[in-house]
C-alpha cells in the first residue's frame, strides 16, 4: 500500500485484480474514445502560478458543495455497477467517502441498491437518477430516494440513449456475468475476486431489478437502456422531477453554454459540467476545456460543479480556479476500489488531498477556496 503514490498505481493494481470486462467498463469511452482521451489531457495544458515567500500555515481543503460542508471538493461521482468492481462496491464506496467527509453518489444503475446504501452509512449521500420511460418506476425512485433521507437529487441528462463503448460489446459485458468460456476465464484469472462475489447476494442491479414491471435480470446494459430509457426527456421534465423530489437538485451533463443557461433557470442547485466522462457523444470537447465559458455565462444564478479527466488533486485545482465550487471523481475512486476495497477508494482520496494541499501551498495559497483565476499562468 505504501508504494501506492498516485491514482495510475491504484489503477495498475485494479487491472490485476478485476475481470477484464469490468475494468474495461470504466477504463472506456465512446468511439474513438477521443473525448476520454481529452478530458485527462487538456488538463496538463494548464499551467499553475508558482509563488514564493508567502505564509503557507494552516491550509485548508474544506468547502461546501450545494451547502454541504465538505473536507474538500470532491465528490464520489455516480458510476454504472460499481459493485462489479468489488463486492459490495457502492456499500464500501460510501462508507469511505462517509469517513472521509466527501459525499458520496449513488448511481441508478448501482449495483447496490438505495436501500443497501442506506443500510450502512449514517450521513446522508446523493442520489442520481436515470429517467425511465415507465414513470411510475421513476417516480417510486424518487420516493425511495427520499425515505433513504439523500441529500440531494443528480439528474443526468446526457444519457437519453447510450453511447457507443466498443469495449463492452467485444467484451460482452453483462451483469450479473455470463459463463461463456471467455467470460469463465477472465473470472477464473481474478481468484479474489470470485471470492468476494460467491460471499455476497448483491451481483445485479438491485435498484431496478424486483422494482420495475417486467424487468428480471438485465443481461445486456445496453439492450435495457435502449428499451428503458426515456429518448424524448426535455427541459419540462426537469420541473415534475424537481417538484416530486422537493430537495437540492443537482443537472448533470452540461457541456455547452446555451444549455446551461437553460438549467439555470430551472431554479435547481447546481450543473455538473460533464461529457460523462467522454463516454457518450464521442467528439464533444473535454469537460476542463469547456468549463470556464460556462462559468462565466451562468455568472452567480447556479452553483457549477465540474466532472471529467480529474485524476489528481492539481486537476481538481485546475478546476477550482476556472470556475467550479466542487469536482467529482469517477474512475479514480472505482480503481482504489478494484485494487483495494474500501481501503482503496480511502487511498484515493488521500493521493489527492495531498497532492491538492502541496500545490495549494506552493501557489502560495492557503485556502482551497482562494484559489482562482490569478492562480493560473494564462
Ligand atoms: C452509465 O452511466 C455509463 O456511463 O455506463
Amino acid at each position: 500500500m505504501s508504494m501506492i503514490l498516485t491514482i495510475a498505481d491504484l489503477k495498475d493494481l485494479a487491472r490485476r485484480r478485476v475481470p477484464k470486462m469490468f475494468f474495461d467498463y470504466a477504463d472506456s469511452g465512446g468511439w474513438t474514445e477521443s473525448t476520454y482521451r481529452a478530458n485527462e489531457e487538456d488538463f496538463q495544458k494548464i499551467k499553475f502560478r508558482q509563488r514564493v515567500l508567502v505564509d503557507m500555515s494552516n491550509r485548508s481543503l474544506e468547502s461546501t458543495m450545494i451547502g454541504e460542508k465538505v473536507a474538500m471538493p470532491v465528490a464520489l461521482a455516480p458510476t454504472g455497477m460499481t459493485g462489479m468492481q468489488h463486492p459490495d462496491g457502492e456499500m464500501l464506496a460510501a462508507q469511505a467517502a462517509e469517513e472521509f467527509g466527501v459525499p458520496f453518489t449513488l448511481s441508478t444503475m448501482s449495483i447496490c441498491s438505495i436501500e443497501d446504501v442506506a443500510s450502512v452509512t449514517k450521513k446522508p449521500f446523493w442520489f442520481q437518477l436515470y429517467v425511465l420511460r415507465d414513470k411510475d418506476f421513476v417516480l417510486n425512485l424518487i420516493d425511495r430516494a427520499k425515505a433513504a433521507k439523500c441529500s440531494a437529487l443528480v439528474l443526468t441528462l446526457d444519457l437519453q440513449i447510450l453511447g457507443q463503448r466498443h469495449k463492452d460489446i467485444r467484451n460482452g459485458l453483462s451483469a450479473p456475468p455470463r459463463f461463456t468460456p471467455k467470460h469463465i476465464w477472465q473470472m477464473a484469472t481474478r481468484p479474489g475476486w470470485c471470492i468476494g462475489m460467491a460471499g455476497t447476494q448483491r451481483r445485479t442491479f438491485r435498484n431496478i431489478v424486483g422494482h420495475a414491471k417486467g424487468v428480471g435480470d438485465l443481461t445486456s446494459l445496453s439492450s435495457w437502456t435502449t428499451e428503458q430509457f426515456d429518448p424524448h426527456l426535455s427541459w419540462k421534465d426537469v420541473a415534475w422531477i424537481k417538484e416530486r423530489w422537493g430537495g437540492k437538485l443537482i443537472l448533470k451533463g452540461i457541456l455547452d453554454k446555451e444549455d446551461a443557461l437553460m438549467a439555470a433557470k430551472t431554479g435547481a442547485d447546481a450543473i455538473i459540467v460533464s461529457n460523462h466522462g467522454g463516454r457518450q457523444l464521442d467528439g464533444a470537447p473535454s469537460s476542463i476545456e469547456v468549463l470556464e465559458e460556462i462559468a462565466d455565462a451562468v455568472g452567480d444564478t447556479i452553483e457549477v460543479h465540474m466532472d471529467g479527466g480529474i485524476r489528481s488533486g492539481q486537476d481538481v485545482l485546475k478546476a477550482l480556479c476556472l470556475g467550479a465550487k466542487g469536482t467529482y471523481i469517477g474512475r479514480p475512486f472505482l480503481y482504489g476500489l478494484g485494487a483495494l476495497g474500501k481501503d482503496g477508494v480511502t487511498k484515493a482520496l488521500e493521493i489527492i488531498r495531498k497532492e491538492m494541499d502541496i500545490t495549494l501551498a506552493l501557489c502560495g495559497k492557503r485556502l482551497v477556496t482562494d484559489m482562482g483565476k490569478d492562480q493560473l499562468r494564462r
